[in-house]
Parts: C-alpha cells; structure tokens; sequence
C-alpha cells in the first residue's frame, strides 16, 4: 500500500477514534448530574453502572491508542500515531455537540434509549470488520469495539425499558416531552454522522467500517420510529424520525 494511502486511512481512523473516545467521555460528563435526579436508590445504581462503563469505554480507546503505537508487525506500524488525547480534549472544551446533557431524569432515559442506541450502531459497524475479510488493518480499533457492544446493549436495554414505563406513569407536560424528545433524537442523528461524504465512502473502502453512514441512520431511523410509536401509541408521535434525519442532512 502507498505511504499516501496509508496516511489518508490512518487519518480517518483518527478521527473516528477521536469521535467515539470523545463521544465516551462526554457521557460521563454529562450523564453525572443524573445521579442527583435518578428517583430510586437502584435508578442510581443504574447511572453509577452506566458511569462506570463509558469511563472504561474511553480507557479502552486510550488502549487502542497505545496498541497503534506499539504495533511492530504490521504495515502501519511506524506509519501510525494516533495520539488522540488532544483532539478529544479540543472536542471536550468546544462540546457539547455529542450527547445533549439530559436535564431531567426522563430525559436521561430518552439519551439511553436513543443516543446510546445510536452509538451502538456506530460500534456495531466497526466491530464487524473485526471477522469481515480482508482482515482489518486497523484490528485493534474493531476488536476494542466488539467488546463494547455487550455493555452498550446491556444498559441501553436497561434504560429504554424504564423510558417505556416512566413515559406512560410519569410523563412530563407535553411541550417539555416534544423539545426533550427533539433535542435527543437530534442529537442521536448527528452520532451516525453524515452519509455519502467523501470520509464516509473511504472508511468503507478501507474496511475501517461495515456499511456506509446512510445505511446505519436508515436502520436507526427504523428503529426510532418504532420506539416513538410505542411510546405514543395509540396517538401519533410528534414526528417522524427518518423525515427529520432527511430535514438535517439537507440543513
Ligand atoms: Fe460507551
Ligand atoms: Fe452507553
């Protein structure tokens, strides 16, 4: 492979890294003033976990950081320094365009139930180029990654069961449900990233992810659809997710 090739991936492999350690790390932030609002000692055992597991999610990016760095046997060895601390301290002091800080407990079941479930897709995409041949150059990012997936599930399953049961026992007023509800899906859009950009293309290319960024909304927005309509029902929700995505990809 041409050392300009090599450069071009390993940029773009920075910048997912970035994004996700960044995205981990935010959560932390954002998520521990929601220790205060949880309304049961095990609804704050449920935050404490969640806590606990985004701060080894960006340990575990910080990992990976290392693992390019050390990596001797491979052809980006030497090629690679992914350094990704500054970038992400950069994105922490500009922020917060990565989860909107929920500010009410309800609201953080909402972040749960569709910004993480976001990141859990995003994560699936990576982690399927761990098996996918040709063997994925960047193995220690979709290795990292596999193994998040099971704590993503596990709490994000969590959450959007509470969501469910709080939403229909204890709903806020209906102008707070639509402006919470707007600002997570919003946020859990611009997660996934934009499609049919010129990075996005390349990542697939290079085997650094599965499947296109379009491919990864198309399912989240199935998916959010479904959950605005269980959430609602028997009404109709407020708005349809697959047309808002489509509303913020043209803005
Ligand atoms: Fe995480
Ligand atoms: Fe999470």
């Amino acid at each position: 492979m041409d050392p300009e090739r090599i450069a071009h991936m390993a940029n773009l492999q920075r910048k997912m890294l970035v994004s996700h350690a960044y995205r981990e790390l935010w959560a932390t932030e954002a998520y521990r003033p929601v220790l205060e609002m949880a309304p049961l000692p095990e609804d704050r055992a449920h935050v404490q976990q969640v806590l606990v597991e985004e701060m080894q999610h960006y340990e575990r990016c910080l990992r990976v950081d290392w693992e390019y760095a050390h990596a001797r046997d491979y052809y980006i060895s030497g090629h690679v320094r992914m350094d990704i601390v500054p970038g992400v301290v950069e994105r922490m002091v500009k922020g917060p365009d990565g989860i909107p800080p929920p500010g009410s407990w309800i609201e953080f079941l909402l972040a749960q139930a569709l910004n993480d479930y976001a990141g859990l897709l995003v994560l699936r995409n990576v982690a399927r180029t761990a098996r996918s041949p040709p063997y994925c150059p960047l193995w220690a990012y979709a290795g990292a990654a596999e193994g998040m997936v099971a704590d993503e599930e596990g709490h994000g399953e969590h959450g959007r069961s509470l969501l469910l049961r709080e939403w229909r026992w204890n709903p806020p007023p209906d102008k707070e449900k639509e402006f919470i509800l707007l600002r997570q899906v919003d946020g859990a859009i611009r997660c996934i990233g934009r499609p049919g950009t010129d990075g996005d293309r390349a990542a697939v290319e290079y085997g650094l992810k599965a499947r296109g960024a379009g491919e990864v909304l198309n399912e989240f927005t199935e998916y959010a659809d479904w959950l605005l309509g269980r959430l609602y029902e028997p009404a109709a929700p407020p708005l349809r997710v697959k047309e808002r995505a489509r509303e913020l990809a043209q803005a």
